[in-house]
């Protein structure tokens, strides 16, 4: 499956909810994630996300490697509910943008 990493958090653009076909984003506070279980690669996702914040997670580099569990387990978590239609950013996206390191900042 396709994963959301760091780079959405604080941000939440929500340019990628609309577009997929199989609605598989899962929203939190200050966050999106896929869930796998509906995610089926098609990568349409990608390049709408403003920040990149979207990748494959057979191609996760390192850093960003405990999204690929943090999106299986949040897309079930309590209080995640699914997005399907896109939405206004966080208020101030603009500052979190391109800040690298936001895992400590993510809300569940
Ligand atoms: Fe949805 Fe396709 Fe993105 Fe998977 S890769 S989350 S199916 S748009
Ligand atoms: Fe997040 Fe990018 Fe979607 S910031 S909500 S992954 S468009």
């Amino acid at each position: 499956p396709f994963i959301v990493t760091d780079a959405c958090i604080q941000c939440k653009y929500t340019d990628c909810v609309s577009v997929c076909p199989m609605d598989c984003f899962v929203e939190g506070p200050n966050f999106v994630v896929i869930d796998p279980e509906g995610c089926i690669d098609c990568s349409v996702c990608v390049p709408q996300c403003p920040v990149d914040a979207i990748v494959n997670a057979a191609e996760v580099s390192p850093q960003q490697a405990e999204f690929v569990e943090l999106n299986a387990r949040l897309a079930r978590a309590p209080g995640w509910r699914p997005l399907t239609q896109a939405k206004a950013p966080m208020d101030g996206h603009e500052q979190w943008a391109g800040v690298a390191g936001k895992r400590a900042h993510l809300r569940l």
